[in-house]
């Protein structure tokens, strides 16, 4: 199981990024609220070409935004594995997978906790990475929504015919990390349990472990 560590919690951006790029995270996971897909806004353009230009591990972008078109140009310019965004905020989904898949980036759909997987089925032989929100999007610290676990299981058994990673995302730390250990699961994000933390590296190790050290 991988650690991608989200900045969304810390106070410090910048500071958080350097953090984790001299820690053992395998990913940064960039939140992009845009205060309108979600309530709050947590980036301007001017912000983001620093601490995308500070990034030396691979950035997962999950953009919480509506037309997530819009963005790929400009993030495609950093060192970015996988863009994923939210089926219902663009109204051309299939122009966005095939957009994002032509720059040569890996492509994720994220499902909210109470969207069904059925919105997926379309899209599948298309994508990369599914993300699963454990919380509602747009804030990290919120608890662990330990119902979506139901539907990881059942997308887990239809991803055997495809190849996509499944990433669990939201409240995960070293206690709900218990209920992750021995599922299919290829990606773990944490927030706010790593970046509040002095080590970052003890919590991930933690993570990584899937029990408290
Ligand atoms: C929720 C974000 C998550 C969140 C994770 O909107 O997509 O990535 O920041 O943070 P924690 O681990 O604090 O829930
Ligand atoms: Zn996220």
């Amino acid at each position: 199981m991988k650690v991608a560590v989200s900045y969304l919690s810390s106070d410090d951006y910048l500071k958080c990024i350097n953090k984790i790029n001299n820690s053992d995270a395998d990913y940064i996971h960039a939140d992009l609220c845009d205060g309108k897909y979600v309530e709050n806004k947590n980036f301007t353009m001017g912000l983001l070409s620093k601490i995308f230009g500070a990034a030396q591990k691979k950035l997962h972008v999950h953009l919480m935004c509506v037309d997530p078109l819009k963005y790929v140009d400009m993030i495609a310019s950093y060192n970015v594995s996988t863009i994923i965004f939210h089926l219902d905020a663009t109204k051309d989904v299939n122009k966005v997978i095939d957009y994002i898949s032509s720059m040569g980036i890996r492509v994720g759909i994220a499902l909210n906790p109470d969207d069904d997987i059925d919105i997926l089925a379309p899209y599948l032989k298309k994508i990369d990475e599914v993300l699963f929100l454990t919380v509602t999007p747009g804030r990290g610290g919120q608890p662990f929504q330990e119902k979506v676990l139901d539907k990881v299981d059942k997308f887990n058994e239809i991803k055997k015919d495809y190849q996509i990673e499944t990433i669990i995302d939201g409240g995960v730390n070293d206690s709900t990390i218990s209920l992750l250990v021995d599922k299919d699961i290829d990606i773990i994000v944490s927030g706010s349990y790593v970046t509040s933390g002095e080590d970052y590296n003890e919590r991930i190790e933690t993570l990584k472990k899937g029990s408290l050290l």
